[in-house]
């Protein structure tokens, strides 16, 4: 799936947004820009936030459609306001991008073809994901994920908020990102392992700085969604305001540090959380792999890419660890109770 989202939108050492109708004026005219989704797709808005204040230096604010159609936004028509919505028909998503085009603002839609949302944003640009049958989103994740690093590249290229050589090492790194996403499918003994390591576990915390705070909300969404087990993920700076509270003896953390910028930082909060007495699964990058091994219990690598591109390796353990949770726990994980694929009513 990511393959396909990817292909056809690099040609020649260029992203190509063929689909992208926004003429290059009304980009540099852009004054704000926000990301308006629910659920994992808001998660992916989380992620982008890091890399498009990065890569565009721009403002960028994620918000929760839930909220955003209430909360009298401040969009005008120097905003452009992105909707994340793989099903396209997600009621919040919906009647947010219907406010925010009232309020004159540029709307840029991402979801599948011939959606309600598709239908009335001013672009679409589609993941070809594909339908995507079980509830608990994964493709559909990691494709919107590509294709917002490919939008942030094709702006900040046209703004000239990018360097060119981070310029091409972050396309070249999502050129080979399907190869190492294999590498990361082949390795998944090791997450079986863990799963069945920590199956029944009730409370499991996920904890990460940056990016993989954000990356953490998603793989804290989905083991809640389909495990039944509670769960939280928390900005690993916020430990120490409140939430370390909650850790005791035997407690699982998942302690994220492959954002290798702050991967000391990361290194700093397992300690403090051992302390306590947590168990702690980590992830980190290969070549962090061993350094990590030191401190926490037990430690997942995944291949290194570029810090933007990190999540999108990052994830799939963690999807993988929500999947092999359930499974140990006799879940129906592609129907989890109370849930729908695609939430049409408040
Ligand atoms: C994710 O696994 C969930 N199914 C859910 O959070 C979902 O992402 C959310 O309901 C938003 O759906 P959408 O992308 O179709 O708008």
């Amino acid at each position: 799936a990511v393959r396909r989202a990817i292909t056809g939108r690099i040609r020649d050492g260029r992203v190509v947004l063929s689909d992208l109708t926004m003429t290059d004026r009304e980009i540099r005219d852009i004054g704000r820009i926000c990301i308006v989704a629910c659920g994992s797709s808001y998660h992916v808005g989380m992620v982008s936030k890091y890399n498009w204040e990065r890569l565009l230096r721009r403002p960028v604010e994620v918000c929760l459609a839930s909220e955003f159609r209430y909360c009298d936004p401040l969009v005008d028509d120097h905003s452009l306001v992105i909707f994340i919505s793989q099903s396209g028909e997600t009621i919040d998503t919906l009647a947010a991008m219907r406010e925010a085009k009232r309020l004159g603002a540029r709307v840029l839609s991402m979801n599948v073809v011939g959606s309600s949302i598709a239908r009335e944003a001013d672009d679409v640009l589609y993941t070809w994901a594909g339908p995507e049958i079980a509830v608990a989103t994964t493709k559909a994740y990691s494709t919107q994920l590509v294709l917002m690093d490919l939008i942030a590249l094709y702006l900040g290229d046209l703004l000239g908020t990018i360097e060119k050589t981070e310029y091409d090492t972050i396309l070249h790194e999502l050129e080979v990102l399907p190869e190492k996403l294999e590498r990361v499918l082949a390795s998944i003994e090791d997450v079986k392992y863990f799963a069945s390591r920590y199956f029944n576990h009730d409370s499991i915390f996920f904890i990460g700085r940056n990016l993989d705070y954000a990356m953490g909300l998603e793989g804290s969404l989905k083991l809640k969604e389909i495990s039944y087990i509670h769960s939280e993920a928390y900005a690993s700076g916020e430990l120490k305001h409140g939430t370390i509270s909650l850790i005791e003896p035997g407690t699982l953390v998942v302690a994220l540090g492959t954002y290798e910028p702050l991967f000391d930082k990361a290194m700093s909060n397992v300690v403090e959380v051992k302390a306590r007495g947590a168990e702690v699964l980590a992830l980190a990058t290969e070549p962090f792999k061993e350094k990590m091994a030191h401190t926490a219990d037990s430690v997942i690598a995944v291949p290194e890419t570029h810090p933007v591109v990190q999540p999108s390796l990052g994830v799939v353990p963690l999807q993988l660890f929500a999947y092999y949770v359930a499974l140990q726990r006799g879940c129906d994980i592609d129907k989890p109770r109370n849930l729908a694929k695609s939430v049409t009513v408040e």
